[in-house]
């Protein structure tokens, strides 16, 4: 055997070079390149070249090929399925990523007990927590199949005879940063390890029709550590977020080869394990003040599904220097742009204010619908005055003071009948042609400034500052 020469690889996109670089040309990160063995060509074992459904495949033209609806097994978590695409894939491998102490192991073990009761085996391997330790938590979760094997282990060639033993439907990495392959000279979690257990598990997932769920926890920037590789090699990521203070958890899909990405599941952290949240906008709106300035609620498109949110906002005079335009769940320049159309062509005076604007309930929005609750949120704390409770705002802002017509206007009003509000104000252009839910009065509207009058009720407010010219 050739004496294996070492390389560098780029942790972030994978780019290699024969020595090391401080910056990765290829994606410009500095300090991401990392030293690793190459394996001689000749060692590298051809018969890992599997098709899906391990047989070795053949060229066929595509007239001929069999498009079936791929089967899903429906998991008992509904929030889950739907982030999926419907269920899980047979032989698929799923990465679930989030920050440490979010709740992922808790959501697998979870997942694995349904799994297990609806007549699955699952073999749950756990790198990080002893058996006592699973066992407890399953305890208190109501875990307790026999088709629910729990294995502490890490050693990869390892965990690979086991697979080949039970023949387990599914198999859960609790967490890829701590598995090893002992052939491999790097440490456990490095770029290298991280990738050669990847591989071997979709060795696993695609030879067997093992469905996979890879278990990684995400750095301080925010990628799965040992990185984007990871996620180009999986079928599905999906994200587990929200704060650790908060008992909201929201899965994300961010990458799906077996349905549409930006899905969103919601679950709530209890007790007992994961809940999940089957009417989201009730959650996102249960805390909202009655009467309070500077709130617009809109309704905004997560995936498939709308959900209704509030946008908060304050708006406070600049006390030392420029004045600051801070936000959460919403991009900051979007923001500064509304303000600047405000200021423009509704008379609000906002460059001597310091501006705050959030969505609440941890979600994040980026898309222009929101704009119109956005500037009625700012319009509302700027004039002290409040929106209506039952009133929802949908609509992009335009440069010129325009309201714009809005994507899936339907679906957002069926929404926000569904929940009880009475009015929704809504660009003229959205209003051809559509059906309107009943017991929903739907405003279109031409102006940011009409929509203002409507939102702010500015014609019986006279008093007010800054109100004589509207
Ligand atoms: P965990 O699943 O261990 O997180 P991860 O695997 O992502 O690191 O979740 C740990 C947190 O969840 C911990 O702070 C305790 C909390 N938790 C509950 O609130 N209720 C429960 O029933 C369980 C099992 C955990
Ligand atoms: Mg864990």
């Amino acid at each position: 055997m050739a004496k294996a020469k070492t390389q560098f690889i780029c942790s972030n996109c994978g780019y290699t070079s024969a020595r090391y670089l401080g910056r990765c040309p290829n994606c410009g990160q500095w300090n991401t390149l990392i030293e690793e063995k190459i394996v001689p060509e000749a060692v590298v074992n051809r018969k890992a070249r599997i098709s899906f459904d391990g047989r070795v495949a053949k060229p066929k033209k595509i007239s001929e090929i069999s498009g079936n609806e791929l089967p899903r097994t429906r998991t008992g978590l509904r929030e889950l399925n739907r982030v999926l695409g419907g269920g899980i894939v047979p032989g698929s491998l799923i990465l679930i990523g989030g920050d440490p102490g979010i709740g992922k192991s808790t959501l697998m073990l979870q997942v694995s007990g349904q799994l297990a009761e609806n007549g699955g085996s699952v073999l749950y391997v756990s790198g990080e927590e002893s058996d006592n330790q699973i066992k407890l938590r399953a305890d208190r979760l109501g875990v307790g199949s026999d088709s629910f094997i729990v294995y502490p282990e890490t050693d990869m060639e390892q965990i690979k005879s086991i697979v080949q033993q039970i023949e387990p439907d599914y198999l859960v990495i609790d967490s890829v940063q701590t598995m090893q392959e002992p052939d491999l000279q790097s440490p456990i979690g490095s770029v290298a390890q991280i990738r050669e257990v990847t591989a071997n598990l979709m060795q696993i997932a695609k030879t067997n029709a093992i469905t996979v769920f890879i278990v990684g926890h995400v750095t301080k920037d925010g990628s799965i550590a040992g990185p984007k590789i990871l996620e180009h090699m999986v079928d599905t990521v999906l994200y587990f977020e929200g704060d650790a203070n908060y008992k909201y958890r929201i899965l994300r899909t961010v990458k799906n080869r077996f349905g549409s990405t930006n899905e969103l599941g919601i679950f709530e952290m209890r007790d007992h394990g994961l809940r999940e949240v089957a009417n989201p906008s009730e959650i996102f709106l249960e805390e909202r003040l009655a009467g309070a300035t500077g709130s617009a609620i809109t309704a905004s498109m997560e995936g498939s599904r709308p959900i209704l949110v509030e946008v908060q906002a304050l708006v406070a005079p600049t006390v030392f220097g420029n004045a600051q335009r801070v936000t959460t769940g919403v991009d900051r320049n979007r923001v500064s742009q509304i303000l600047a159309v405000l200021e423009k062509h509704a008379n609000l005076l906002l460059q001597n204010q310091d501006a705050h604007v959030r969505i609440t309930g941890g979600v994040k929005i980026d898309e222009p619908a929101a704009d119109l609750a956005i500037a009625l949120a700012v319009a509302s704390s700027y004039h002290e005055k409040a929106t209506n409770a039952s009133d929802v705002f949908l609509g992009e802002v335009g440069l010129g003071g325009e309201v714009r017509s809005i994507s899936l206007i339907e679906d957002r009003l069926k929404e926000i009948a569904k929940l009880g509000f009475k009015r929704a104000i809504v660009s003229k252009n959205n209003l051809a042609g559509i059906d309107l839910p009943k017991g929903l009065q739907v405003i279109g509207v031409s102006t940011l400034e009409e929509a203002l009058k409507l939102g702010l009720d500015l014609n019986r407010a006279s008093k007010q500052k800054g109100f004589a010219d509207l």
